[in-house]
C-alpha cells in the first residue's frame, strides 16, 4: 500500500469566543500558514494489526495499543477505525508534525485530528467527507475541552471562513475583499479548557451580567460580518477592540495580551484582540499592506515570541 499523507491549516476567531459557547455567533477563518501534517503507511515488517503513532513534537514514538483509548492521537486513530467499520487495523506507521502553536488559540488539536482522520481513512481506501472529519474533530476536542462550542472543527474541517452558531449548520462567510492579519504569540500556552471552565463559573455566580457581555458579543459577531461581506474595512477595527473590551471583562485576557494588543494598536493596527481561549496563547490585529511591518515589528519589541501575517481571500 502506499502512503498517504494528509494536511490541515490551524484557525483564528475574528469575533465572538467565549460567548460562542453560550450560543451567540462568532467567526472564524482557516490560517494556512500553520498547518497540522499526517502521513500513514503500511508497516510489513512489524507485527500484524500494529499501529505505530509517532509525533516527535511531543515526544511520542508508541503503539497504539500502549496509549490510552482516550488518549488524543489514538482516539481520533480508534474513531476513525470505528467510523467506516474497520476491526483490525493493518500494521501500519503514523507520523504526525504540527507547525501550529499547541495549547494557544490556533486550534492545534482539531487540526491534528482532521489531517490524521484524512491521512487514514484514505489509506484505508474509505476518504471520509468533511462532516465525518469535523464531527471526529469534535469527539476528540470534547475529551479535553469539556464542551466545545465546535467552531474549531468546523472552521479547520471545511477550511472557509465561517459565521456559526453552536447547534446549527454553519455558514460559509462571503468575503468581499481579501483583508490581512498579524497573529502575535505570548508564548505562554494557555488551556481552553481552563478559561472556559473560569467564564462557566462566572457564568453561574452571575448569570444577567454575563449574558449581558455574550449578547453583546454577539451582536458585534453580526456586525462584523455584515462589514466583511459588504467590505468596510474601517468598521472592523473598532469592533475588534470593542470585543477585546468585552473579552477583558470576561477576566479572559492578560496582562502578556494586553501588552501586544496596544503595541498593535500604537503601531497602527486598526483593531487587535486576543483570539481564542485567551490568558495567554495568540492575539490578532488588523493590518493594511502599509501597517503590516510596522506592527509586526511592535509586536516583537512588546514581547511576542513569534508573529504570522495571514491573509483571507475574498471568496
Ligand atoms: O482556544 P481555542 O482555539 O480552542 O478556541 C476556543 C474558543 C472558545 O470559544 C473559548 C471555546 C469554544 O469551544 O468555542
Amino acid at each position: 500500500m502506499p502512503a498517504f499523507a494528509a494536511s490541515a491549516p490551524g484557525k483564528i476567531i475574528l469575533f465572538g469566543e467565549h460567548a460562542v459557547v453560550y450560543s451567540r455567533p462568532a467567526i472564524a477563518v482557516p490560517v494556512n500558514m500553520v498547518r497540522a501534517r499526517a502521513a500513514v503507511m503500511a508497516n510489513p515488517a512489524g507485527p500484524p494489526g500494529q499501529v505505530q503513532i509517532r509525533a516527535d513534537d511531543i515526544g511520542l514514538d508508541s503503539p497504539l495499543d500502549a496509549l490510552p483509548y482516550d488518549h488524543p492521537l489514538a482516539l481520533a486513530v480508534h474513531l476513525v477505525a470505528e467510523q467506516i467499520h474497520v476491526e483490525r487495523l493493518p500494521a501500519l506507521r503514523l507520523q504526525i508534525t504540527s507547525t501550529i502553536p499547541i495549547a494557544s488559540g490556533l486550534g492545534s488539536g482539531a487540526a491534528v485530528t482532521t489531517a490524521i482522520a484524512r491521512a487514514l481513512s484514505a489509506f484505508l481506501g474509505h476518504p471520509l467527507t468533511d462532516e465525518q472529519v469535523s464531527a471526529i474533530a469534535y469527539r476528540v476536542d470534547q475529551e479535553y475541552h469539556g464542551q466545545p462550542s465546535g467552531i474549531d472543527n468546523t472552521t479547520i474541517a471545511y477550511a472557509q471562513p465561517i459565521f456559526f452558531i453552536r447547534g446549527q449548520p454553519f455558514e460559509r462567510l462571503c468575503v468581499g475583499q481579501p483583508f490581512s492579519i498579524i497573529i502575535g504569540n505570548t508564548g505562554i500556552a494557555s488551556p481552553t479548557s481552563a478559561a472556559v471552565g473560569d467564564v462557566r463559573k462566572a457564568w453561574l455566580a452571575n448569570p444577567d451580567r454575563l449574558e449581558r457581555i455574550f449578547d453583546e458579543i454577539g451582536s458585534i459577531a453580526r456586525q462584523a460580518r455584515k462589514f466583511i461581506e459588504d467590505w468596510l474595512p474601517e468598521r472592523l477595527g473598532p469592533l475588534m477592540n470593542h470585543n477585546q473590551a468585552l473579552l477583558q471583562e470576561l477576566d479572559v485576557s492578560s496582562p502578556e495580551l494586553d501588552r501586544l494588543i496596544a503595541a498593535a494598536r500604537s503601531a497602527g493596527a486598526s483593531g487587535a484582540k486576543l483570539c481564542g481561549g485567551g490568558r495567554g496563547g495568540n492575539m490578532i490585529a488588523l493590518v493594511t499592506p502599509e501597517t503590516a511591518q510596522p506592527v509586526a515589528d511592535a509586536l516583537r519589541q512588546a514581547g511576542a515570541v513569534n508573529t504570522i501575517m495571514t491573509t483571507i481571500e475574498k471568496t
